[in-house]
């Protein structure tokens, strides 16, 4: 288990697994329904059971109700006592503009593809931003050294990086528990709600999701919103990599298959039967909520008893609606739309000894709702959307003698683990019905054969699993960033490279230009020296005992015209071309360049099938940009582009390197570390530095004698001896050294 006893697992979600009231003048807790809830409850009652050296918990949320402030310390101590629980309170305003608002009003419509429903407010925005401060602050307040901190849903999206801001080091999970939209979807949000969303987000080390569609989509996203690319989940920011990942949530398996067998369940099992009769039982279960397909169920079921009407009288729907959001607009509206079809159904086909849909709006007891899945000999799941949809889940470990049948959806995020389910789309009423008539006349043994396999990933992959598989993944990252962090060029490390600069006599300095010197732009002409950088390298070349080269990617015109008049060397496009200080240029062993004709129009026609995206042409080499092309199709036509060359370059002398948003093709054998060895091999200098940052410069840093100083920009994986975060630290680096 990735928690070590030092560390107290801190689980912060806008609801806490209980709520709280004041009645009579005294304090009452109840349950809370709702798949965040009960499912890190249960991780967390194992989690004391399977790991009970662990130190404490700890979980922070709003307590379900506006507490009068009277009642506040006593919440506290109570909460703690009974609940390990730390109470955030909320107040009406930030309910309705916060809660109901942002949270309920526009993200949860919008990411479970409800555009219309959608409502865009900026006093929701504005409560959502203060809603999360006022977690953050509560989070600086209480959170010890060694915490891990675990965010929990779509209320609390800014919060990873409103703590990172407080506090830099800690240590912060976070998991949606609700869809990740599409980037169609999820740029329907104004661009400043969307960068702060993903900005948020990315403020913890580790954001996971249910399915692996909704990691893909968040990656998509933070691509086309904020740019920054991945490798398998993996994002570097300038100065940190976070992981997006995917973890499927699980139920805890055996207190559901041991609930089956307690004397309360059987209490329950049998008042069900005896109320039921002979009739074939299907359940229906969920908050009461759009996104749950409620209506379409019942209209599936309507459409049952007319295509199918041998099964009138024999089967009964049994409808349970857990009330949920009360005071959002449309959930009101749900609730009347839903008992009106109750009703309609039950007075067409009805009679006095058979009531086709009983139908109940409240929340069931734990023992109750076991019954409930143990006596239904069908559950019908119909969301239009759900996250995960853990209910489907549960209903299938209670079927401990294997049989029953799952008709489910294939917009739940379950689907993705239940494919042995009656797989169906909600929109289709008549698919429902037939589902249900299937599902009525399934053999048992048929029924137990696909249970079987669900029963055994649903024990193998349980709640605790999801958990330690996701605290051992922010474990992983954190690991990662301090294998990172440890190049980073500290104090000590400068203060050694000063050192050693103070005291050499002949200096060798190599410089990337693009990246290094100057920040990258969106087009490559952008990106000429500014007054600084070359004042700087001014500065540096006045010293006598330092030679300074830039190497360089760029062609050898744009090197001579920016830099004119320094007196530097000069390599241009990676090698291939290289000019001593105050000499000329000359050509370095490049062969052949007439496969720059045949290749020319291939790259051509994939830049016109690219908007935004250019072919340049370099005296040896041939590179296509696509920085300013959007992202998803840069992404598809790089890979292809790159294959089509690679296979070119297996018959000719050629090599294709991908680097920052670039293909290049250009001579083989000629790179950065072949150029640098010119000056190396000259054997005089007693102190070299060198600085890049990109794969190009890789060759550079493997090329210097061990104990050179090599620095690459960005908080990467690199052969250089440091890291450093941006441009600006090299800056004042170089004017430190030169100062
Ligand atoms: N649940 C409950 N009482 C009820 C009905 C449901 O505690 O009367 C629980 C159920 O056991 C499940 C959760 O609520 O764990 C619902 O989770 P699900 O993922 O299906 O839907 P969500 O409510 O999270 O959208
Ligand atoms: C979903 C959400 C949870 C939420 C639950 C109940 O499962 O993902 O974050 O707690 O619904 O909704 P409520 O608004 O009552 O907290």
């Amino acid at each position: 288990m990735p928690v070590s006893k030092h560390h107290r697992l801190v689980i912060v979600s806008n609801r806490l697994p209980f709520s709280a009231k004041v009645e009579n003048g005294s304090l009452h807790f109840g349950a809370v329904s709702g798949g965040l809830a009960t499912g890190l409850s249960s991780f967390l009652g194992s989690y004391k059971e399977h790991f009970p050296k662990q130190q404490n918990h700890l979980w922070v949320g709003w307590p379900g109700a506006t507490i009068d402030e009277q009642y506040h310390n006593q919440l506290r101590k109570q909460a703690l006592e009974k609940h390990n629980a730390y109470p955030v309170f909320l107040s009406e305003h930030d309910m309705e503009n916060f809660y109901q608002g942002f949270c309920n009003s526009t993200i949860w419509p919008l990411f479970h593809y409800f555009p219309s429903s959608t409502i865009y407010n900026d006093d929701y925005w504005d409560q959502y931003v203060k809603v999360n401060e006022l977690f953050a602050d509560t989070l600086a307040g209480i959170l010890g050294k060694g915490d891990v901190v675990w965010m929990q849903d779509y209320h609390l999206m800014l919060l990873p990086h409103l703590l990172r801001k407080r506090q830099p080091r800690a240590e912060i999970g976070f998991f949606l528990h609700i869809p990740f939209p599409s980037f169609e979807m999820f740029r329907l949000l104004p661009l400043r709600w969307r960068r702060a969303i993903l900005e948020g987000l990315l403020g913890a080390d580790l954001i996971g999701f249910h399915t692996h569609e909704y990691t893909h989509h968040f990656l998509q996203s933070v691509l086309r919103t904020l740019g920054h690319d991945h490798s398998m989940g993996q994002i570097s920011l300038p100065n940190r990599v976070v992981k997006a990942d995917t973890f499927p949530m699980g139920i805890d398996y055996k207190r559901f298959v041991d609930a089956c067998s307690a004397k309360e369940t059987e209490d329950e099992k049998l008042k069900l039967k005896q109320a039921l009769g002979d009739a074939k039982t299907i359940l229906s279960v969920d908050r009461l909520d759009y996104s749950k397909g409620i209506l379409h169920r019942l209209l599936g079921y309507e459409a049952l008893l007319e295509n199918y009407p041998q099964l009138r009288g024999k089967v009964v729907l049994t409808m349970v609606v857990v009330p949920s959001r009360i005071g959002v607009n449309e959930y009101e509206h749900m609730k009347n739309q839903v008992e009106e079809a109750v009703g309609r159904i039950n007075g067409k086909f009805g009679s006095v000894v058979w009531t086709p849909v009983i139908y109940q709006f409240k929340a069931l007891a734990h023992h109750p709702l076991i019954a409930l899945y143990s006596i239904a000999d069908v559950a019908l799941v119909t969301p239009l959307r759900d996250g995960m949809n853990l209910i489907a889940k549960e209903y299938v470990a209670c079927r401990t003698e294997g049989t029953g049948v799952l008709i489910l959806s294939e917009m739940a995020g379950a689907a993705k683990e239940l494919g042995e389910a009656i797989i169906i789309n909600p929109n289709d009423r008549r698919e429902i019905a037939d589902a249900l008539s299937e599902a009525l006349a399934m053999p048992k043994d048929e029924q137990v054969r696909r249970n079987t396999i669900m029963r055994d990933r649903l024990r193998r992959y349980d709640v605790t699993r999801w958990a330690s598989d996701f605290l051992t993944g922010l474990n992983a990252t954190k690991e990662v960033q301090e294998r990172l962090n440890a190049k980073l060029l500290d104090s000590n490390a400068l203060a050694a490279l000063r050192t050693a600069y103070r005291k050499a006599a002949n200096r060798l300095i190599f410089l990337d230009y693009d990246g290094t010197l100057t920040p990258l732009m969106r087009h490559p002409d952008l990106a000429s020296p500014s007054q600084d950088t070359l004042s700087l390298l001014r500065t540096l070349t006045r010293d006598p005992k330092n030679t300074v080269i830039i190497i360089s990617g760029r062609n050898r015109a744009t090197l001579s015209a920016w830099l004119d008049g320094i007196p530097i060397g000069l390599v241009a496009e990676h090698g291939i071309w290289r000019k001593e200080k105050g000499g000329e240029w000359e050509s370095l062993g490049h062969g052949a360049s007439n496969w720059k004709e045949q290749l020319f129009p291939i790259i051509e026609q994939y830049a016109d099938r690219l908007p935004g995206a250019l072919v340049e042409e370099k005296e040896y080499s041939l590179v296509w940009h696509y920085r300013m092309a959007n992202p998803d199709q840069a992404q598809l036509l790089a890979a292809e582009l790159t294959d089509r060359l690679l296979s070119f370059a297996a018959n000719n002398d050629v090599q294709v390197l991908r680097g920052n948003k670039v293909i290049e093709v250009r001579p083989a054998a000629v790179n950065k570390g072949v150029a640098a060895r010119h000056w190396l091999v000259r054997g005089v200098s007693d102190f070299v530095l060198a600085i890049g940052d990109d794969w190009t410069d890789e060759d550079m840093f493997a090329a210097l004698p061990e104990d050179a100083f090599s620095i690459r920009v960005g908080v990467t994986n690199t052969r250089a001896r440091y890291n450093v975060k941006d441009v600006n630290e090299v800056a004042e680096l170089l004017s430190g050294l030169a100062g």
